[in-house]
């Protein structure tokens, strides 16, 4: 089967690098020329495991392209698929969908047999009528059927997510489009992947439920570790504890310093918006939001407080460890360090950087910090550490040598990848969440 990927951004690119992978006959699109020119050099725009030889391997065997013709990229395709961004919108936190109503013009007005149109990007309930009404305005005279169907992605474990899905929903009323998505999804239908038939509507407001509910357990968990700080329980017990419950699972109850991303921040503040669009509050994801933004300043105010507080902790450094919004992506959207070196630096506490992937995309972000080669560069003369995100590297540091290099052996632990007894013994003043 041909199909047309339209937006070769993070999830276009790993969709359609996929389905190329499961035989498919794949053109990837992109208005960014220069995007385009580097993909056929073997250049990703992103950083994630795996994909710069999935990609390869589909490209030489001629089942993956890349193309800024949409015209051309979509002929002869039966599934054409829509996975361009869908941002916040500036001022009021809808999703922005300037981008998906482009290319459902655009696609109605180059088409040029019959196709399933589906949206990949995350979209606000309604959007699929809205692009059935604007390729329907086009003229268009060949049999479409607009279709949704979430992507479920993780980064840094995207393709891995897309081969072994727990489920796939695919939203749509109409028989021609339940028939070629069945083609297009075949092998994880062989492979008896779930697969999830529902109304448009139902799959649209699925991507958002799943997201703002994973983002509900992450704020649930955080709180509670605060309050196993006051009460001095831990965190990580009582994730065990209540995990085992086949009723709640064991995922998602990781304390840490927030979530972020591309994904909880942008469709958390979307579903609100939808919900006040059609005046049915969800203040359960209010709070959420709340919760989740303060916590992230909150833990510069952690490392301050384990810096001896607000007037000990002016004019002393702090090695941050790891600026990405989580490990194994290059990704700094929301990202809580972010917030953390800000918090600091209105301190007046001098801050020093590393990551092992995200330097070139924190830079700009983070204007005040001073960014390092290494951690230990880093930690060189720090009167603190603080880890903020998990990368591998970082639960493998040589501690004698941190201690030799920092000032003073304090470590703030903000996502408890070291376990406090052993930390104590090493000769650190260790602090970490959740765990009183
Ligand atoms: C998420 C969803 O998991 C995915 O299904 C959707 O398609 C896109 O959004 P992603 O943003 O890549 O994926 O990352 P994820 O691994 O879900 O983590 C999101 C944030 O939550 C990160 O900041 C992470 O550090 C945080 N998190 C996650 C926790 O703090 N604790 C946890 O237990 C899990």
């Amino acid at each position: 089967m041909k199909i047309a990927m339209v937006g070769s951004g993070y999830v276009g690119l790993v969709s359609g690098a996929c389905f190329a992978d499961f035989g498919h006959d794949v053109v990837c699109i992109d208005k960014d020329q220069s995007k385009i020119d580097r993909l056929h050099e073997g250049v990703m725009p992103i950083y994630e495991p795996g994909l710069d030889a999935l990609v390869q391997s589909n490209v030489a065997a001629g089942r993956l392209s890349f193309t800024t013709d949409l015209a051309e990229g979509i002929a002869g395709a039966q599934a054409i698929f829509i996975a361009v961004g869908t941002p916040s919108r500036r001022g009021d936190g809808h999703a922005d969908l300037s981008f998906v109503h482009a290319v459902a013009r655009e696609v109605g007005e180059n088409l040029a047999n019959d196709a399933v149109v589906v949206t990949k990007s995350t979209v606000p309930v309604g959007t699929g009528d809205e692009v059935e009404r604007i390729i329907a305005e086009t003229g268009c005279n060949h049999r479409v059927a607009v279709v949704s169907n979430p992507e479920f992605l993780r980064e840094g474990a995207a393709i891995g997510d897309f081969k072994r899905p727990d489920r796939i929903v695919i939203g749509t009323d109409d028989e021609f489009g339940r028939d070629v998505m069945r083609e297009v999804y075949r092998p994880l239908f062989l492979n008896e992947s779930p697969i999830l038939f529902v109304s448009r509507r139902s799959a649209e407001l699925i991507k958002y439920a799943a997201n703002a509910f994973l983002a509900t357990k992450i704020t649930f968990i955080n709180e509670m570790a605060d309050l196993c700080e006051k009460v001095g329980a831990n965190v990580q017990d009582v994730s065990r504890g209540i995990g085992m419950d086949n009723r709640i699972g064991p995922k998602f109850l990781h304390a840490g310093p927030g979530y972020g991303g591309s994904c909880f921040p942008k469709d958390t503040l979307a579903l609100l918006k939808t919900a006040e669009d059609y005046d049915s509050p969800v203040r359960i994801i209010e709070a959420v939001v709340k919760t989740n933004d303060s916590r992230k300043r909150a833990m510069g105010r952690k490392v301050i407080d384990a810096l001896g507080g607000m007037e000990a902790a002016r004019g002393k450094k702090v090695a941050l460890l790891g600026l990405t919004f989580k490990p194994n992506t290059d990704d700094m959207r929301d990202s809580p360090a972010i917030a953390i070196a800000q918090a600091l630096g209105d301190a007046g506490v001098k801050v020093a950087g590393y990551d092992p992937e995200g330097m070139t995309q924190a830079a700009p972000l983070m204007p005040d910090v001073q960014m390092c080669k290494s951690p230990y560069e880093a930690i060189d003369g720090a009167d603190a550490i603080a880890i903020v995100t998990e990368w591998d590297a970082f639960r493998a540091l040589d501690l004698e040598r941190v201690k030799a290099l920092a000032n003073s052996p304090v470590m703030v632990d903000l996502r408890n990848i070291y376990k406090p007894d052993h930390m104590q013994a090493a000769g650190f003043i260790y602090v970490s969440v959740g765990r009183g």
